[in-house]
């Protein structure tokens, strides 16, 4: 699923810069920490962290060999781009003052074990955080898109990530993080505007296979996805051909080692 850079930022990568803007600038970072990014993609909060924090260092890693290739080729700053599983960081014990995840957390296999380990990777004070999309309501682009499904498709509904990814809510992220001993627990809603230039702006990224929605998109017939394009586009664009404005929210959390 994770293979061409170029069409998840298209997808979800435009959107998902702005909310590391907002989720970097809550975390307060001071200058020269050591700054570890799990699940970078192509690089969108590894971009805002190296452009933002002043670190000492960045490490940014995911299992995507091709997704580290589209973030090597887009952001300037020095990184270390990593080719690693979430679930066994290449680092020391303590080796980070932060480490953070944009959007990754309800696509790993056990996202306990991977908090842990993100916990096992900072140091005694040193902060983990991350954002997740709120699937099942605040994601609009995404609620929408789930929503047409199912009104022409009612199995769909078993692929609706607002169903299937669990740690999208306040409570169940709250509860992963105490559940990995980090302090000072703390969540977030981080909302930003996701305008779309037209329907055609909106529907394309549905059409490069970089996520869930995309992959259902794929595996559609021609006239199904005829019949979801125009239930989608029924249901966001009130003009043809003018800009949609929707809003996306995700959820921050951060919690301190003690
Ligand atoms: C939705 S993308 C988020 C990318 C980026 N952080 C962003 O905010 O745009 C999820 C990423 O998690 C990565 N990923 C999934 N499972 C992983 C694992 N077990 N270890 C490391 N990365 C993983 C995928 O390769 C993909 O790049």
């Amino acid at each position: 699923m994770w293979a061409v850079g170029d069409a998840y930022a298209r997808y979800m990568g435009r959107w998902s810069r702005p909310v590391a803007e907002g989720f970097v600038a809550w975390l307060g970072c001071g200058d020269g920490l050591r700054w570890l990014d799990v699940g970078c993609g192509t690089g969108a909060l590894t971009a805002v962290v190296a452009a933002r924090c002043r670190p000492s260092t960045v490490v940014a890693l995911d299992r995507s060999a091709a997704f580290l290739a589209s973030a090597r080729a887009t952001v300037a700053a020095p990184v270390s781009w990593v080719t690693a599983d979430a679930l066994a960081l290449p680092v020391r014990d303590q080796a980070c003052d932060a480490v953070v995840s944009g959007l990754a957390l309800n696509f790993l296999s056990t996202p306990g074990a991977a908090v842990a380990e993100a916990t096992r990777a900072v140091r005694p004070g040193g902060q983990v955080a991350a954002y997740v999309w709120d699937y099942a309501e605040g994601m609009t682009l995404l609620r929408r898109f789930w929503d047409a499904a199912v009104s022409v498709d009612p199995s769909a509904a078993a692929l609706d990530e607002g169903h299937r990814f669990p740690h999208c809510r306040p409570a169940e992220l709250r509860t992963l993080w105490t559940g990995a001993g980090l302090d000072d627990v703390e969540v977030v809603p981080i909302e930003v505007p996701t305008v779309f230039a037209d329907f055609t702006d909106m529907w394309e990224p549905f059409l490069g296979g970089q996520g869930p929605a995309p992959d259902y998109v794929a595996a559609l017939a021609p006239a199904a996805r005829d019949r979801l394009c125009a239930a989608l586009r029924g249901a966001v664009a009130a003009r043809p051909d003018g800009p949609i404005a929707l809003t996306a929210r995700a959820w921050a959390v951060r919690g301190r080692r003690p």
